[in-house]
């Protein structure tokens, strides 16, 4: 099986390896629009050597930010902002992608070093939250959301649809859908946030009804030789976790007949109370079932091992397609290159860094 350095090939998309950078907030954006530090922030991690990087969580709408800093793409002004960071992450030889979704009920907090609590209504960058049904996350963000009408969740789809055509325009190569982390399309499909009565709510197939009509008309429009990608909260650490487990598989096996390329396993968190065993690889069990129940090419995150050894072997093994790493990115932007020297490639430097670093750094160490 492959390597960390191998390239990866999926549609019409080629990764020169299979790191990844996921989706991380910056939380920096000026009314939707990307800024000078995104401008930075992407190119760095790009410059280090990583095959995908995939940008932040974007808003499909203004109501669907999580805070009033994140980045949106629901005008020309914000995709115009957004072309040089794809320039600049293809520039540096990387794919970039991108994350499109909508917060739901956890949307209109404070920036996480501010207190990541909700805003109280009436204050400035305060909005009305909407979700599924009228009710409340808990502790930070307690704030009771209004349910949406079905026009509502009409619009929604349908301003998720305009971002995608924006995203593809702007020649984003990798779309991933925000399906997780209990924003509002993992909302829709958790019984934890979702107590409608009509269409989309009640039993599993109505809760994934959101999910898979948006995927579909995303589909629609994303061209076929590129990559379209979910992010799924497929464990709660609450609950019925084997429901939702196998709610999940049934979920993404109906994506992958409409055109799913490739899942990105995550948790759903719905909810405060849940007991999450935050550990090393923690979600690589998960991961594999889902890998054989939908037979998808799988990635996963959260405390990934950053020894490079350990990468290369689950991928080796076959356990992982992409290998994703995000907190390690921030720490060190240039963990390719290092990854590459200590697996003993010769060219470590060349193969990940661009020539105005490569060229003095394989003199020098
Ligand atoms: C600063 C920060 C921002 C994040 N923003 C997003 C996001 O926009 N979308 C998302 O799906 N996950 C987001 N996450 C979760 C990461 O994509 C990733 O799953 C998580 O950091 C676990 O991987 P790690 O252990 O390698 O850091 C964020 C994480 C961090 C640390």
């Amino acid at each position: 099986m492959a390597g960390l350095f191998d390239p990866y090939a999926l549609k019409g998309v080629t990764l020169r390896n299979r790191i990844a950078v996921p989706p991380m907030c910056q939380y920096m954006a000026e009314e939707g629009r990307a800024t000078e530090w995104h401008r930075v922030h992407y190119a760095s991690l790009a410059r280090g050597g990583a095959g995908l990087v995939v940008v932040e969580a974007t808003a499909v709408s203004p109501e669907g930010r999580i805070t009033w800093a994140d980045l949106g793409l629901w005008n020309d002004a914000q995709a115009s902002a957004l072309a040089p960071i794809v320039e600049g992450i293809r520039a540096a030889g990387a794919v970039p992608g991108i994350q499109i979704g909508h917060a739901g009920r956890k949307a209109s907090a404070n920036r996480p070093w501010e207190g990541d609590d909700h805003i109280p209504l009436g204050q400035p960058r305060a909005w009305e939250t909407l979700a599924p049904s009228p009710l409340a996350f808990g502790k930070a963000l307690s704030r009771v959301p209004r349910a949406l009408t079905l026009d509502e969740i009409g619009r929604i789809q349908a301003d998720t649809v305009a971002a995608a055509r924006r995203a593809r325009d702007l020649g984003f190569q990798w779309l991933q859908l925000h399906m997780a982390h209990g924003y509002l399309a993992q909302e829709f499909f958790s019984p934890l946030a979702n107590h409608r009565t009509d269409a989309y709510g009640g039993s599993a197939e109505n809760r994934a009804r959101f999910l898979i009509e948006t995927f579909r008309a995303v589909r629609e429009v994303w061209p076929e030789d590129r990559v379209l990608n979910v992010r799924l909260g497929v464990v709660e650490f609450h609950g019925d976790d084997e429901a939702l487990f196998r709610e999940s598989a049934d979920l993404l096996n109906r994506m992958k007949e409409a055109g799913l390329d490739f899942v990105d396993v995550s948790m759903g968190f719905n909810t405060p109370e849940a007991q999450i065993p935050w550990g090393p690889g923690m979600l690589l069990p998960v991961t594999g079932r889902m890998r054989e129940a939908t037979g998808l090419p799988v990635g996963t995150s959260w405390n990934l091992s950053h020894d490079p050894r350990e990468a290369d072997a689950l991928l080796r093994e076959g356990r992982l397609d992409l290998y994703t790493l995000g907190r390690t990115f921030l720490d060190d932007p240039h963990w390719p290159f290092h990854a590459a020297r200590e697996l003993g490639f010769e060219d470590a430097a060349a193969r990940t860094l661009p020539p105005p670093y490569a060229h003095w750094i394989s003199r020098y160490r």
